[in-house]
């Protein structure tokens, strides 16, 4: 990892890093559990394990006073009414916030805090998102034709607590309501025993 300062580019029109060191792919198998409807999520697995989104990272020490960043790529597509999403996730570190730039596509970030907050901002082209410390965040790709793209800075000490969101989920789910999309309270939502 070099400690010289170094530049990357994020050409256009796929937008992804010219220099990528890990590249995380999520099918729809790694997403188990976590869409409402699991009869459509069990229907679309079984005719094929979808890529829902990617991440390209640039890789730097885990540790204080270091920047983690990338380029996050959700892909269109919904599982019933939910249109496709990431896990979401805490940091580690609560206390750590996180920068998003959005690239390219349109959508939402879905947020909560662990005390009931929520929050859904739109992300389109240009728009510049900053999460602040304790707040869980999931990105939703909303266009059916093209990718939801986000540039992601965040502290690289923080770390990614799925777990809390794997058992309570997200409060808020962001949906095809028929008549355009919705923000719509998760039925499944339950607060972790103990936490
Ligand atoms: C992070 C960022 C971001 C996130 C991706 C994929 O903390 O690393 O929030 O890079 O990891 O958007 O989302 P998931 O980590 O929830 O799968
Ligand atoms: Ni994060």
């Amino acid at each position: 990892m070099t400690d010289t300062p170094f530049t990357l580019t994020l050409p256009f029109p796929k937008v992804i890093p010219s220099k990528v060191e890990a590249h995380i792919k999520r099918p729809l198998s790694s997403l188990r559990g976590m869409f409402a409807d699991e009869e459509a999520y069990e229907r679309m697995l079984g005719q094929e394990d979808t890529l829902v989104y990617e991440v390209f990272e640039i890789k730097r020490n885990e540790e204080v006073g270091e920047l983690a960043l990338g380029v996050s790529v959700v892909h269109p597509g919904v599982v019933g009414a939910e249109f496709f999403m990431t896990k979401g996730h805490f940091h580690s570190v609560l206390e750590t916030a996180e920068v998003y730039y959005c690239l390219q596509g349109e959508g939402f970030m879905v947020m909560e805090t662990p005390e009931g907050d929520t929050s859904v901002a739109a992300l389109r082209p240009g728009t510049v998102l900053y999460v602040p410390p304790r707040w869980a965040h999931r990105s939703v790709c909303t266009s059916r034709q093209g990718d939801l793209v986000t540039l992601f800075v965040y502290p690289g000490n923080a770390g990614h607590d799925y777990g809390t969101i794997e058992k309570q989920g997200f409060r808020k789910l962001v949906i095809d309501g028929g008549n355009g999309i919705a923000f719509v309270d998760n039925p499944r939502w339950k607060k972790e025993a103990g936490s």
